[in-house]
């Protein structure tokens, strides 16, 4: 068994000792967590320990640690002789990019990391500093839950920090990095905060473990593909990024804070670039096929109209039918929506109108405009969306556009059929901009679909009725399945030719640059959840 991690020394120790003296070991005893052989043991899992993740993350010499000589109040179950100044978090604020940063990172050292009272306390304190501050919060994930020896009082401190999730939403970005174990009702932090990034391999969450779930519904599965990285990126979507290690989760963070702001009084500040605003790409001009069916990867669009051909995409593994991420024209930061032609021919289901709708709020919320590219065929058929909910969840994607009063552009490149044209920010909901190529087709259905329906007697009763469909498809196309019909009501505001998109959508962004639109006074919306 590990040793006990080390104990307060004896009150007659410290009386003897300077007042200095104490001081400096306290400290140690603070920085030395839960000991020499339990800082190895997570090493030797590949893991870095709470000190050595906060020093990463955060700008060289700039870290301010705050009650690192807090200890647990706990005297039941031998606690009393078992105390850690720190009591296995470690909390304060820094720097990243010159810019103020809270973080508390869990010691998984002490106790694995567990909350209690006093830690949570801790953490309530660098949550309550953020939001005052303005500024955000990033928590660094690695604990066993509740701490168990203090039962309903560790808790009461998840709560404490919960309300602080949801009071912070919106106003300052929160993140959480996912680093080892997150489970029970401690996952509901991460759940509320805007961004959880997890390292694969050593992270994991669930709210009932697997010999939980084994005793329950006999199902037997292991940690890893219950709640690991790549089940959370891929599957769930609980996680937006999932990282090789450490070092890579704590730079990923650092990048993703780089494209917003502060909070939400805001903008995300402006980075330099090199890249010429009018940049053409005659490349652009052939991308999207001829051929209507065929894919084509939006995301080549996408870095080839951004900055420097840099786009840090999120939840990129999960409803890849929709792109969304964060990029930059003329040092700008936007947040970035797109259909994928790739993937599901571009069609918009649950999860991706969950995805795309959870984006558009967190850029709306953090005054971060939005670019949408849209090739959206409509919304994806089938039983199984239905009977779980394609109405109610698709609906959140209409609303979030609807309801976003940022900047917004939007480029149709080619389909833009159905309900999902409206929903795709279009004119009608308050978008800014709308553009499209003249590869768009903007219609209620696809010429296919349209004629079946127009033209389903004349089909049944004609001699050929392959030819007579052919004609009536070319027909379709020429009148209804192009840019020109929208362009003539003013839903579009230029058919644009796709080498000038860049210029386009940074010409767009500094006219909206000083855009005030409101909602309604209310309470809150009623998102349709
Ligand atoms: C107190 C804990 C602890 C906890 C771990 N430790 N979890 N101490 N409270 N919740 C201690 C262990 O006793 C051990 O102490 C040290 O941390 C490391 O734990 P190990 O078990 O040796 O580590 P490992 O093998 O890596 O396993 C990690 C673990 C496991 C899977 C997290 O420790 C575990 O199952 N812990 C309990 C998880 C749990 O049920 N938590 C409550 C969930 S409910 P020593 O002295 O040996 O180093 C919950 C409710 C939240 O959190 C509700 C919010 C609404």
């Amino acid at each position: 068994m590990a040793a006990k991690p080390p104990t307060t020394t004896a009150p007659e120790a410290e009386a003897a000792a300077s007042p200095l003296g104490t001081l400096r070991d306290k400290v140690a005893r603070a920085e030395a967590g839960g000991g020499a052989a339990r800082r190895e043991r997570q090493h030797a899992e590949g893991k870095l320990t709470a000190r050595e993740r906060v020093e990463l993350l955060l700008a060289e010499g700039t870290f301010e640690e705050l009650d690192q000589l807090v200890e647990h109040r706990c005297l039941d179950f031998g606690m009393a002789d078992q105390k850690v100044p720190g009591d296995g978090v470690v909390s304060g604020h820094g720097r990243i990019d010159g810019r103020l940063v809270y973080v508390f990172a869990q010691d998984f050292t002490v106790f694995g990391g567990s909350l209690s009272e006093t830690n949570a306390l801790k953490i309530c304190k660098v949550m309550d500093l953020a939001l005052k501050m303005g500024a955000p919060i990033v928590g660094l994930n690695d604990s066993g839950g509740a701490r168990i020896q203090e039962g309903v009082a560790s808790l009461g401190g998840y709560a404490d920090i919960f309300l602080r999730n949801t009071l912070a939403s919106g106003v300052v970005p929160q993140i959480s990095a996912i680093m080892g174990p997150c489970a029970g009702g401690a996952v509901y932090s991460p759940a509320i905060t805007d961004f959880t990034l997890m390292v694969k391999d050593t992270s994991y969450m669930f709210v009932t473990g697997p010999d939980v779930i084994k005793t329950v519904t006999h199902e037997e599965v292991t940690k890893e593909d219950l709640g690991g990285a790549l089940t959370h990126n891929a599957r769930s979507g609980v996680a937006h990024f999932a990282v090789d290690d450490d070092r890579a989760c704590l730079g990923l963070v650092r990048d993703l804070l780089s494209y917003l702001p502060s909070n939400n009084l805001e903008s995300a500040p402006a980075v330099r670039t090199d890249d010429p605003p009018d940049r053409e790409d005659p490349a652009l001009d052939t991308l999207i096929p001829q051929e209507t069916s065929r894919p084509y990867d939006m995301k080549q669009l996408i870095r080839a109209v951004v900055d420097d051909g840099r786009f840090l995409e999120v939840h990129e593994h999960f409803a890849q039918n929709i792109v969304v991420g964060f990029a930059r024209f003329a040092g700008q930061s936007v947040g970035i929506v797109a259909n994928q032609p790739a993937v599901l021919a571009g069609c918009l289901d649950i999860d991706a109108s969950v995805k795309g709708a959870r984006f558009v709020r967190f850029c709306d919320a953090f005054n971060v405009p939005l670019v949408t590219f849209e090739d959206v065929p409509g919304f994806l058929p089938g039983t199984e969306q239905e009977w779980n909910g394609i109405i109610r969840n698709g609906a959140k994607l209409l609303y979030a556009f609807a309801e976003a009063t940022v900047p917004k552009i939007t480029v149709i490149t080619r389909k833009a059929y159905g309900g999902a044209y409206c929903v795709m920010a279009s004119k009608h909901i308050r978008t800014d901009l709308n553009f499209a190529y003249p590869t768009a087709e903007i219609a209620v259905m696809g010429p296919e679909g349209a004629v079946n329906v127009l033209f389903r007697k004349e089909l049944a009763q004609a001699k050929d009725p392959d030819a007579l469909r052919a004609r009536k498809v070319a027909e379709f196309r020429e009148k209804l399945a192009n840019p020109y019909v929208a362009a003539d009501r003013g839903f579009l505001d230029q058919v644009i030719e796709p080498r000038h998109t860049r210029r386009k959508i940074i010409a767009g962004l500094a006219m909206t640059r000083t855009k005030r639109d409101q909602n309604p006074p209310k309470k809150h919306g009623n998102i349709p959840l």
